[in-house]
């Protein structure tokens, strides 16, 4: 049996979905895999941080979140109150990092993947800030620790996007990207078409816990944004901030627009595309009408799509539906689980 720990950054609606999935996963993964994940180290920001050698009572951490209390009750051995210091110390395989996202400078994930890596342990992030800040910095130090850095759960939340890219496009060139990569906006435009104002519309987006209380960053298309960047900087290797990437939210959209596109059979969608000619990316994410010959046309509700286009294959669709943390925390254990059949066959 091979025994992965593993310590997670983070115990907000991500990390919690990923402890409830470890618990459902637990034993099926030791009988059909041979692994046997633990979860040996939960670091949070106001909720303390707790370390068991043997693995954490997960329900019992659930219920003390759940009800406002600290994780630190559950911690064994000396004190630690520095995050840092807590990822260089305590002994696991891998790196968990679901911290929120800092669009301006990615950290302080940054740091804690690098703490990861200079201690020995495999690092994966769902943060999308430590990939368009330090996705080169990171990849070298993990190939001269001999360790891997992984992003699944970045972009399209678990939907095994970059697991396809890695392996499924062999010689070929990646030439550009086309999609629906924010969930929230793609809702927010499909009330809208029915006649709802962009207020109500966020109003519900928020009750069903889609939109967050300020969704500026979901309208305003920087989220949108920061995945396409992503996507540039990981598979076509051309750093990119998404503060370079053309972008237009939603927000200006008429009414008379809408009742355009209806009288035209047509839809509003947030649209992000990337184009590569040599070096150079063509990046934009903005809002367009398509027509029912488009992919795009029927990708509804938090749905989200990406298409990939290359050299040999001019367009490769992966739909993901019903995002939501518990997506995000499935991808997140596909990078764990890709990482322990690396580990078993370097081993
Ligand atoms: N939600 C999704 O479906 C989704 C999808 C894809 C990607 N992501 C990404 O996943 C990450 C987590 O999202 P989430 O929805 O789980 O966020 P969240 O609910 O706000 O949880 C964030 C967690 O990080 C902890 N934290 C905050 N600042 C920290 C710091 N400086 N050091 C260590 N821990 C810190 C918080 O501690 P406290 O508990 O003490 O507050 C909390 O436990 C984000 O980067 C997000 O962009 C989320």
């Amino acid at each position: 049996m091979q025994r992965i720990d593993l310590i997670l950054i983070g115990f907000g609606n991500v990390g919690q979905a990923f402890a409830r999935l470890l618990l459902q996963k637990q034993a099926f993964l030791r009988q059909t895999r041979e692994v046997d994940v633990r979860l040996v180290g939960i670091v949070t920001c106001r909720h303390g941080m707790a370390y068991q050698p043997e693995g954490l009572p997960l329900e019992e951490c659930l219920a003390a979140v759940a009800s406002g209390k600290s994780l630190t009750k559950f911690h064994q051995g000396q004190p630690c109150n520095d995050a840092l210091q807590f990822i260089r110390e305590i002994p696991a395989t891998m790196l968990l990092e679901t911290s929120p996202t800092q669009v301006k400078d990615g950290q302080p994930a940054i740091s804690y993947l690098k703490a990861g890596l200079s201690s020995g342990k495999h690092v994966t992030t769902a943060n999308k800030g430590p990939v368009v800040h330090a996705f080169g910095e990171l990849t070298s130090l993990a190939e001269k620790a001999g360790k891997t850095f992984y992003y699944e759960s970045t972009v399209m939340d678990g939907a095994p996007l970059f697991a396809m890219l890695r392996s499924g496009f062999p010689g070929a060139e990646i030439t550009g990207f086309s999609g629906i990569l924010n969930s929230c906006t793609n809702l927010l435009l499909e009330r809208m078409s029915s006649g709802e104002d962009l207020e109500n519309a966020i109003t519900y987006a928020q009750s069903i816990g889609i939109a967050e209380t300020d969704p500026t960053g979901d309208v305003d298309g920087w989220d949108a944004a920061i995945k396409l960047a992503a996507l540039i900087t990981i598979v076509m290797g051309i750093p990119t901030k998404p503060q370079q990437i053309e972008r237009e939210g939603i927000a200006n959209l008429s009414k008379a627009q809408f009742a355009q596109a209806a009288a035209e059979g047509k839809r509003w969608k947030l649209v992000c595309t990337a184009l590569r000619a040599g070096d150079l990316v063509t990046a934009r994410v903005a809002p367009q009408m398509v027509d029912s010959n488009s992919p795009f046309f029927t990708v509804s509700g938090t749905n989200s799509f990406l298409l990939v286009h290359s050299d040999v294959l001019p367009g490769v669709g992966l739909l993901e539906s019903d995002p939501g943390p518990h997506t995000t925390a499935y991808g997140l254990l596909a990078d764990v689980l890709n990482i322990a059949s690396m580990e078993k066959g370097n081993g």
